[in-house]
């Protein structure tokens, strides 16, 4: 039988030295091999295995090789979109951010993970489109903006979402975040809104890198923001900052700005809480449509989009201040 110091090394060089253990377990010169394909793309593994076996077969006496590969779990850098309650524009914003986020050059997903309220299917012209499972994990969609995503509503039917409880939940989660992700590195996490346990439990298991936190600037709703700055801060999640959402109107026959929600009031709960501010964004009717028909505003050259960049710009700085450390 072939020496094994021999086999370790022509291992090396076949794998660029991605083999470790390579051991006989019989004298019938049965090997067995250890091929780590962290960072390969699922359909390059194979190949690399192939190549690896038929080189070892090759050599004299060896008569079968048993290859077990590992992959680390690839640590990925999570943004958590949350809100103290629905109808604040979470998802709007999230979408925008991604989208901006890719824009500027972040490989960054987008995970719904909103199990009472699934929008990104929507948001992202995506509807009706179902992820491939390729062996045990999800295949992302591939979304027209470059963005690949997930959504709780492309693994359940319609309507059966909400009925989902909290391991459950849980589960599907881990699903949508531990998919084939390929290479991107970032994921902007739209969250259900609230702060009940579900979302406690969530958070708490994928740990966030940051989260940011979004609220329209009414006094109501900036209470509820509050609370899910606290439960952010409760699990030890960063807060990267706040949104103001819906703040100022154009009235799109006279111009006017007018303020129905109010306007400031977000900053000013930053300010408080000595959070950063990360924008504001008007409501607009060119939002609304544009969001409705599955086109993010941040996708295309509109000034509708200006603010979600800008947001999106904070964000990355907050990102690579933090690489830094
Ligand atoms: N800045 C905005 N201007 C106008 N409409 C908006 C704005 N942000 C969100 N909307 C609209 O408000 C509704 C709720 O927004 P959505 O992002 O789904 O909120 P959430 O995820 O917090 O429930 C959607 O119809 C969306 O298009
Ligand atoms: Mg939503």
């Amino acid at each position: 039988m072939t020496d094994i110091a021999i086999l370790a090394s022509l291992a090396t060089d076949l794998t660029g030295g991605r083999t470790s253990g390579l051991r006989y377990l019989d004298d019938q010169g049965t090997l067995a091999i250890v091929l780590d394909v962290t960072g390969l793309a699922e359909d390059d593994r194979k190949p690399l295995e192939e190549t690896l076996r038929a080189g070892l077969l090759a050599r004299s006496g060896v008569t079968s090789v048993r290859v077990a590969m590992t992959a680390e779990r690839k640590a990925m850098t999570i943004i958590a979109v949350g809100s103290g309650k629905g109808g604040v524009g979470k998802s709007t914003l999230a979408a925008n951010l991604a989208v901006a986020l890719r824009r500027a050059g972040v490989k960054v997903g987008l995970v719904d993970a909103d199990i009472y309220g699934p929008s990104q299917p929507r948001l992202m012209d995506s509807e009706g489109v179902k992820p491939e499972a390729r062996g045990s994990k999800l295949s992302p969609v591939q979304s027209a903006y470059g963005v690949p995503m997930l959504s709780t509503g492309q693994i359940a039917a319609p309507g059966q979402a909400i009925a989902w409880r909290g391991p459950m939940a849980g589960r599907a989660l881990e699903q949508l975040i531990d998919a084939s992700w390929g290479d991107i590195d970032t994921l902007v996490v739209d969250l259900p809104p609230g702060t009940g346990d579900v979302q406690l439990t969530m958070i708490q298991k994928h740990k966030p890198t940051g989260a940011v936190v979004v609220s329209t600037p009414q006094d109501l709703a900036l209470m509820d923001a509050a609370r899910a700055v606290s439960l952010f801060e409760q699990a030890e999640v960063p807060i990267i900052g706040v949104v103001e959402n819906m703040a100022g109107y154009a009235c799109p026959h006279c111009g006017e700005v007018s303020d129905p929600f109010g306007s400031g009031g977000a900053e000013a709960a930053a300010k408080e809480m000595e959070l950063d501010f990360l924008g504001r964004v008007p409501l607009s009717m060119g939002i609304r449509l544009a969001s409705d028909g599955g086109v993010p505003p941040a996708a295309g050259t509109d000034p509708l989009g200006e603010p979600f960049h800008a947001i999106a710009a904070k964000v990355a700085a907050w990102l690579a201040a933090r690489k830094g450390i």
